[in-house]
């Protein structure tokens, strides 16, 4: 191996020629494999000195020390130069323009009947009843059969009722929640404490006091010796939940195939406080001068049900109500138009918020 001056000069030239031509850190890590690793000629070279003869190894020794010590330099060098490039590069690119105005998320609210229906649950299961579910595509017979509602029964219209096609397939939207009674006498062991929240379907008209989607809210309690009275007690206690202890609620006779007997549930006008009755100077369109607003309906549970389920009806008895949710958002928070309800405009949800508390 030469190890003359010129030599080792020639590897330093090639050496710092690579080094100032590297473009990049990681360029320059090939280049000092190349010019300063193992196999690199001025460690060889380094190496071969041991094979001189003593009296040239010193200059030699001297040479190539010098060349190494000076590449180690300039490797250096030019290491922290291309490092310094590379920061400054990585800055300019994720520069962020804190300036710049951002694209706001809207924050959203939840919908009041969501709130309220949770608010109804949450009632029900302080008092250890619990929840059940049913599906809002129903099977005729659940919605209808089973609910001693018979194929001539005016509910049962294609006006009222939205069938699902095939129309031999039996299938319809739930017209109220009443069919989850069914589900839950089919599947529960006795005793039931149950309530039912959920959307409920009618081909109805859409003004200011109908949607043909709505919500109610189903109770049903089966177990021995219930009574009318047991049904009193419970929508009392509802009632004042819901409404405060002063509200004042009736219950007045009607009629339902699932119940006998039946009662639709009335409660004091929130508008004029029954000061409209026998009033014409001072009317009320809330309750049509009744003084008493419809609230859901409920009664005993008929006999013919609870057989229709395969339970002895010697044995057990139920009561069972149904609310709609949308009416009582209307009382209850001063909700006069149910188009509001639907049409999603985020300002009635927060106009509302916390209705439910
Ligand atoms: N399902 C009835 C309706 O939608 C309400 C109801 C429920 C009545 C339970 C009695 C018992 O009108």
């Amino acid at each position: 191996m030469d190890l003359s001056q010129d030599a080792i000069n020639q590897v330093v030239q090639e050496a710092l020629a690579a080094f100032a031509s590297a473009g990049s850190t990681v360029e320059l890590k090939a280049a000092r494999a190349a010019h300063l690793g193992d196999k690199a000629p001025i460690v060889l070279a380094n190496k071969a000195l041991g094979a001189l003869p003593k009296e040239e190894r010193k200059a030699a020794g001297q040479v190539i020390g010098k060349a190494r010590g000076q590449l180690n330099q300039a490797y250096a060098a030019r290491e922290s130069e291309l490092k310094a490039v590379e920061l400054e590069q990585a800055l300019k690119a994720e520069r962020v323009d804190v300036t710049l105005p951002v694209a706001k998320q809207p924050v959203g609210a939840q919908h009041p009947i969501t709130g309220l229906m949770d608010l109804m649950s949450d009632i029900f299961v302080s008092m250890g009843w619990e929840i059940a579910e049913g599906p809002e595509l129903e099977a005729e017979w659940m919605n209808f059969d089973a609910l001693n509602i018979g194929p001539d029964h005016p509910a049962r219209a294609t006006s009222d009722t939205l069938f699902v096609e095939p129309l031999s397939n039996h299938l319809l939207m739930r017209t109220h929640t009443s069919p989850v009674q069914i589900r839950t006498l089919l599947d529960r062991e006795l005793p039931v404490y149950i309530v039912c929240p959920g959307q409920t379907y009618r081909a109805d008209e859409f003004d200011s006091t109908h949607v043909p989607v709505f919500h109610q809210i189903e109770g049903l309690a089966v177990d021995k010796g219930i009574s009318l009275s047991n049904l009193l007690g419970t929508l009392d206690q509802f009632a004042k939940a819901m409404f405060g202890d002063a509200i004042s609620t009736r219950i007045r006779p009607h009629f339902f195939p699932f119940t006998e007997p039946s009662a639709e549930v009335d409660l004091r006008c929130f508008v004029c406080h029954g000061e409209s009755v026998g009033n014409p100077e001072r009317p009320c369109k809330t309750c049509k001068s009744e003084g008493w607003i419809e609230w859901g309906g409920c009664g005993v549970v008929n006999p013919r049900v609870l057989a229709a389920c395969g339970i002895d009806t010697d044995v057990y008895s139920g009561f069972a109500f149904g609310m709609g949710i949308e009416r009582t958002l209307m009382f209850r928070n001063n909700a006069a138009d149910m188009r509001d309800m639907v049409e999603g405009d985020i300002r009635f949800s927060r106009s509302l918020k916390g209705a439910a508390r």
